[in-house]
């Protein structure tokens, strides 16, 4: 059974047909202002346009079609033309029941399933994540959730940037400080050694050392690109030298990811479409769609009409390296091989959407992927409280670690001062304080629409009151030991009969869930289920308020009543684990 809303959508839909006039213009949805009836249509208005008529005579054409409609109690007519509308009781008591009995609580699966990559996550091989990574990898994170459950076929992929400048700064920098290690023996053709010569620390230490010289040292910066050069052109000791780099990051990344709870289904990077690049440059000069240009190969992307100048896309520099854009264009070529994607996401920072723009114009032009099947989806700054980009009291970037282990701790302190997670050991309340930690900065960054900025604000953040991840575990934790006393009691759920208000309110907010999966979905933007959640949260807590459940006066009340706090419980747990978040047992 579709929602109530497109019920009503597909009745007044009929109406609008049968009078000649678009179906679409139909649509129904919840009222913006629900005290002249929970549902609305606005559709008269541009029919009338369309149609040359009066829109209140119009709208009273719809109202005639579908007076007596079983579905429909009132309906009636408010300003120039927009239709207010109450369903009948029935209809919430139905659809309730249909909520509660869903797997999906009420959220149907997409008829048009999509084969969706997502690109997101995006660290650099021994450059520790920052800020801007958290964005990309919860956005990425819940957007790979989101279509999943809406019923599209997902592959996510991490996309390790470990093709670059930062590879030759850390060779040359280890060099620096063991000169001796084969690696370095230009002549040596025997077997390297397996072991890694580097651990994670190493490389958290040589890569800042090296990029640090290399901005005052053009001598030191020349060495980099010498190195990153040859290490792309095929140098062997470079090459395995770069292999154990990217294990012990990887290893390293697989833990932060793990325990910000971001699974990638593809480890892939940069450096991993190498053995593409050099059929693909040759194949694009063939075609015509790379030119040269100054000694180096471009694409050019620029096009009529351009509000701003494009710059062309360097394929090959004229010192023959590949750039960021090759690797990304040779990337779209092993999708198209190994996935076969009919759209890719990418979660980037809007600071890189000439880049995109870029590999997009190119990718069409090559016969790659048309433009529309490639998407930058992207994402705004976290700031300071002076509204400009987070940076450390010293100036520094901020480290995703540190920002995740100060989150915990704020989660801690809060814990204590409301008391909560006080009687559960000592190890059971450091769980809570990571979920409670982790909903905060999670939640506050998908709240947002994804290109707003924002201030980082631990305080607010991790508040167990208004729109925050706390307050919704708060609220997810509550109806669960609800449902736990009641299993004590010996109370069982039954039969939903919606009666009082706050019920009925609790039902249409619950009935919105799909409409917000959609949008979600359709937009890339997870904002609107945290929109939804914490609306839903909201019309619980008034339910709880006004109707008591367990309280209740009679045997059928209890039951309908605990009937719908368990349909929210679980509309409720879906949406925090499509953001990403988990709810503890208690708190
Ligand atoms: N490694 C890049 C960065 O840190 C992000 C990679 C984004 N994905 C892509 N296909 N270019 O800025």
């Amino acid at each position: 059974m579709p929602s109530i809303a497109d019920q009503l959508s597909a009745v007044l839909g009929d109406a609008f047909a049968s009078l000649e006039l678009p179906r679409e213009l139909g649509r129904v949805s919840p009222s913006t202002r629900p005290e002249l009836g929970p549902f609305q249509c606005n559709g008269a208005m541009p029919a009338a346009k369309q149609a040359k008529k009066n829109p209140r005579e119009l709208a009273q054409a719809v109202l005639d079609a579908i007076s007596g409609h079983a579905l429909i109690e009132t309906a009636d007519i408010a300003g120039p033309g927009f239709i207010n509308l109450t369903p009948v009781q029935t209809a919430y008591d139905e659809r309730a029941a249909e909520i509660a009995a869903d797997d999906r609580a009420g959220a149907p699966a997409t008829s048009a399933p999509k084969k969706v990559l997502i690109d997101f996550g995006g660290p650099n091989v021994a450059k520790p994540m920052h800020v801007g990574h958290l964005r990309s990898s919860v956005l990425g994170d819940s957007l790979q959730r989101l279509m999943r459950f809406r019923g599209d076929e997902v592959v996510s992929d991490i996309h390790l940037g470990d093709w670059g400048l930062q590879m030759g700064h850390l060779i040359t920098e280890l060099e620096e400080e063991q000169p001796d290690l084969v690696y370095f023996d230009a002549a040596f053709d025997g077997e390297y050694p397996s072991e890694p010569p580097v651990d994670i620390e190493d490389l958290a230490r040589l890569y800042p050392q090296a990029s640090q010289k290399a901005k005052s040292d053009d001598d030191r910066l020349a060495k980099s690109r010498q190195a990153t050069a040859e290490l792309q052109a095929g140098r062997r000791g470079y090459r395995v030298l770069l292999h154990h780099f990217i294990n012990v990051s990887v290893a390293a990344l697989k833990k932060d990811f793990g325990a910000l709870g971001v699974h990638f289904d593809l480890w892939k990077g940069e450096s991993d479409v190498d053995p593409l690049i050099e059929d693909m440059v040759a194949d694009f000069k063939d075609r015509g769609i790379a030119e040269e240009s100054d000694g180096a190969w471009v694409v050019r992307v620029a096009r009529d009409g351009d509000k701003k100048e494009l710059a062309p896309l360097i394929l090959v520099t004229s010192s023959g390296a590949s750039l960021y854009g090759t690797t990304d264009l040779a990337t779209i070529l092993d999708r198209k091989n190994e996935v076969g994607p009919d759209l890719t996401l990418y979660v980037v920072d809007l600071a890189q959407s000439d880049h995109f723009e870029q590999v997009f114009r190119a990718a069409d032009k090559a016969g790659l992927a048309p433009e529309g099947s490639l998407e930058h989806v992207k994402f705004g700054t976290v700031n300071g409280k002076d509204g400009k980009r987070l940076r450390t009291r010293d100036g520094g970037t901020f480290r995703l670690a540190d920002l995740i282990s100060s989150a915990i701790e704020r989660a801690d302190e809060r814990l204590k001062e409301a008391g909560l997670a006080a009687d559960v050991g000592a190890e059971e309340h450091a769980r809570v304080a990571r979920m409670v930690g982790l909903a905060a900065i999670k939640f506050a960054d998908l709240q947002n629409y994804r290109t707003t900025n924002y201030v980082f604000d631990l305080d607010r953040f991790t508040s167990f009151e208004g729109k925050t991840g706390p307050y919704l575990l708060y609220a997810a934790v509550r109806v669960k030991s609800l449902m736990r006393k009641a299993e004590r009691e010996g109370v069982a759920t039954g039969a939903i009969k919606v009666e009082a208000a706050e019920e009925t309110d609790l039902v249409l907010a619950l009935d919105a869930f799909g409409a917000a999966l959609e949008q979600a979905c359709e937009n890339r933007a997870p904002n609107a289920i945290c929109d939804h959640a914490f609306t839903l949260a909201q019309a619980f807590s008034k339910f709880y308020a006004a109707c008591p459940i367990l309280g209740a006066d009679d045997a059928a009340t209890k039951a309908s009543r605990l009937a719908l706090a368990q349909a929210t419980l679980k509309q409720l747990e879906l949406c925090l684990s499509l953001l990403g978040l988990e709810a503890p047992e208690r708190m």
